[in-house]
């Protein structure tokens, strides 16, 4: 009884090494089969694709920039519509309008033409920046009827058609010898209409002075103030895009600064 104990205790304590010596070769055998199958699907497979280049600085913030540029647009009603000065609507990006300061206060002009009233904000803005120069009139064309405009003793409303012969010849009047003139342009921004209005407005504009072409930024669905200025800068050399003033990165008028520079 002894003997049998014996013997069936030493195969007891044989099992666990047996099955151990069972576990490594099974391992050592997997691997190496392993190992021979992904050698041999790498011959069967493309190379594998670089990992994509880093983007340069330059490219990330254009991204930057466009994504900004949705952003504005895609949230129209608490951003572009949603802008006041000093309780009146104006449709500028302030990013614009900080542009529109700086101009006026680095060469101010005495007159200040502006095409596209809407109710008046931008040229409220306008009168409160030449007041704090204690300088300048702004006369400005609406097609539509706006009740309730801001009513400043710099400004003068008109009604009618930018591109009419009868606003363009009162401007004309409006404007007395020797004076300094700057001329925005934000009323139908259709490129035929924008062409027009470049026509004629740009004779009136001073050298060293603005022409300012608002929302040149281009547009999906039809040709605008981007194509018209292009247009008009291929056949006139006495403006220049001053790029220069789309220091913020996002302006709703790229290549629309133009400076009268002969
Ligand atoms: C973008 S809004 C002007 C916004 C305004 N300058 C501001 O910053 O608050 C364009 C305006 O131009 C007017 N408009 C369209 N065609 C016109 C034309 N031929 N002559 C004058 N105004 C025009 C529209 O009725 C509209 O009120």
């Amino acid at each position: 009884m002894e003997q049998v104990n014996d013997a069936a205790g030493s195969k007891k304590s044989l099992f666990p090494i047996v099955g151990l010596l069972l576990f490594v070769a099974g391992v050592a055998l997997g691997q190496s089969w392993n190992g021979r199958s992904s050698r041999a699907d790498e011959t069967l497979l493309p190379a594998p694709t670089p990992p994509p280049k880093p983007k340069t600085d330059s490219e990330i913030s254009a991204e930057q920039i466009e994504g900004f540029k949705n952003w504005y647009y895609a949230h129209q009603p608490t951003t572009f519509s949603n802008t006041y000065w000093r309780g009146v609507q104006i449709f500028k990006c302030p990013l614009d309008a900080w542009i529109f300061q700086e101009i006026i206060h680095e060469n101010p002009p005495d007159v200040l033409l502006e095409t596209g009233t809407y109710k008046g904000g931008s040229a409220n803005f306008f009168a409160s920046l030449f007041d704090l120069e204690k300088r300048g009139r702004i006369l400005t064309v609406e097609i539509k009827h706006y009740t309730d405009k801001p009513r400043h003793p710099r400004i003068t409303y008109f009604t009618g058609s930018s591109t009419s012969d009868e606003i363009f010849q009162t401007f004309k009047k409006f404007i007395r010898p020797g004076e300094k003139v700057m001329v925005t342009l934000d009323s139908n921004h259709h490129k035929e209409h924008v062409l027009k209005e470049l026509q004629l407005y740009s004779t009136l504009v001073t050298v060293g002075n603005y022409l300012v072409v608002e929302d040149s930024i281009k547009n999906p669905n039809f040709p605008g103030a981007k194509e018209a200025v292009e247009e008009f800068l291929t056949s006139n050399s006495n403006y220049a895009a001053d790029r220069s003033r789309e220091k913020f990165g996002f302006t709703t008028n790229p290549n629309g600064w133009l400076k009268r520079v002969r």
